[in-house]
């Protein structure tokens, strides 16, 4: 049978790793992903509970695409309607009660379910919202090869799923259950079949991927360090990177693997959140600011060279003027490459959600306003230092203009290159020549003849 597929995901790269994974599982139920809700049999919501306007957005998309339902319907075209992610695991059949269109509820945890659920729900409206004892992974096949092939050279790998930090703010302990780490001897075997399939760059993921443990190949528990160590080993693979860390998490080993494996990338992205003691014990995050910047500086003297980035919560519940300004001290301090920030969000069912001192709105977005015109500075800042030197790119995809093709530096910096004599998973040897907003701009060492030893220095561009 010809059916079609259509996976809209939202959030974060766990919800794209499993937006793929569900294509994969479908495939083999006859499914062919569509990039159009118009011409699909199925559309899947992937969705995200992190913050409201997260969850607002997937009503609004549910209203599109109930109407999508009913024009196909008065041209004799069925279209059943799934919500999966962190939504339906939050919200279960009250979703089905503010969007009737909806035919199947499943959450992030029992997605493997899906061929069996879909044929049930063919009769009458169905959730699974459970946590179940089978591990998802163990069932969901391999990735395969035609599609990792057509889905690039970069690709994600859940390592780790779920939380057990409670943060005072957060619904991720909630929506994804507790947590859990994928035996290594899987994970290689999921890092070659990627590799199999022209994946370069592999980004081991999890809600708090440092705090890896899974059973290693000597039937004991191994670190993320450990784990790098063996991924670092598959043919194919030049580049590793992992995300999302906590700063607890954060030990020796692991900081001294950006020094030690050629392949680990010189960037990390470490959430801290705020930069006042006082919000970070509000938030149960478990250290103080100092220690965020003795770790800051462990990994410097591990890796100079390091990229660093972090994620921001303004006007938590309590937070005075005195607390904003030590977390712009703390950006002052480690000048992030990139920052991500957010306005605290409400979300029901959290400890934060229940604190009488909610910060006002108008204060909220002006301290928002101020901390990524800052952080905007530094990244800036970051690209400006970049420009004059010489680097390895990935080329990831065609660039914005014909015959360019795009490619990142170590660091993340999205280049544009001439690419007459590339393709798209060439390592190529740069020099970074200017710079616009979000773009860097660079010519490949090979097209320098009788340059190849000379870097621009930064006035002469
Ligand atoms: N596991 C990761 C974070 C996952 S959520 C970690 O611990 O860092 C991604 C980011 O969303 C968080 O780092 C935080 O900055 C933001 N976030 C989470 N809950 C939020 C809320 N209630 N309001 C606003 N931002 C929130
Ligand atoms: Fe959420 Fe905190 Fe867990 Fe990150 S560590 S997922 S912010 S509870
Ligand atoms: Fe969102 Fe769930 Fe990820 S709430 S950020 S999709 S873990």
């Amino acid at each position: 049978m010809n059916r079609k597929v259509f996976i809209k995901s939202y959030g974060c790269q766990m919800n794209v790793y499993d937006g793929q994974r569900m294509a994969d599982l479908l495939a083999g139920e006859g499914y062919a992903e569509t990039q159009s809700q118009d011409d699909a049999d199925l559309v899947i919501l992937n969705t995200c509970h992190i913050r409201e306007k997260a969850v607002d957005k997937v009503y609004s998309e549910l209203g599109r695409v109930r109407e999508v339902k009913q024009a196909r319907g008065k041209a004799g075209l069925e279209t059943r309607i799934v919500v999966a992610g962190c939504v339906a695991q939050a919200e279960g059949a009250e979703i089905q009660r503010r969007q009737t269109a909806v035919d199947l509820v499943v959450g992030p945890q029992s997605y493997h379910r899906l061929p069996d659920l879909l044929k049930r729900s063919g009769t009458r409206r169905v959730v699974d919202t459970e946590f179940p004892v089978e591990d998802k992974f163990s069932v969901l096949p391999a990735p395969d090869r035609a599609r990792t092939l057509a889905r690039g050279v970069t690709a994600f790998l859940t390592v780790q799923e779920g939380c057990d930090k409670f943060c005072s703010f957060c619904v991720v302990p909630y929506t994804r259950g507790a947590e859990a780490s994928r035996p290594v001897a899987r994970i290689v075997a999921e890092a070659e079949k990627l590799a199999d399939g022209g994946v370069r760059e592999l980004t081991l993921i999890g809600q708090n991927v440092n705090a890896y443990h899974g059973e290693g190949l000597d039937g004991r528990p191994w670190s993320l360090r450990k784990l790098l160590e063996r991924v670092s080993q598959i043919a194919g693979i030049a580049r590793l990177r992992y995300s999302t860390s906590h700063p607890n998490d954060m030990d020796d080993d692991l900081i001294a693997a950006h020094r030690d494996l050629p392949s680990v990338m010189p960037y990390l992205h470490l959430p801290v959140q705020s930069g006042s003691d006082a919000v970070l014990e509000a938030m149960n995050r478990k250290h103080s600011a100092d220690d965020y910047r003795r770790i800051i500086d462990k990994v410097k003297a591990a890796r100079p060279d390091i990229a660093l980035s972090s994620d921001f919560i303004v006007g938590f519940p309590g937070e005075s003027d005195a607390d904003f300004a030590a977390t712009m001290r703390l950006i002052d301090d480690v000048r992030f490459a990139s920052v991500y920030s957010f306005k605290y969000s409400v979300r029901p069912g959290t400890p934060a959600a229940d604190q009488r001192a909610q910060v006002p709105e108008a204060v909220r977005s002006e301290r928002l306003l101020h901390l990524q015109a800052v952080a905007e500075a530094h990244r800036q800042a970051f690209n400006a230092d970049t420009v004059g030197r010489r680097t390895e790119i990935l080329l990831e995809r065609k660039g914005r203009e014909a015959g360019q093709l795009t490619g990142k530096t170590p660091w993340q910096q999205t280049v544009q290159i001439d690419g007459a004599g590339f393709h798209t998973g060439d390592m190529v040897e740069v020099n970074i020549l200017s710079r616009s907003t979000n773009s860097l701009f660079g010519r490949a060492v090979s097209a320098e003849a009788g340059q190849r030893t000379l870097i621009r220095p930064i006035e002469l561009i």
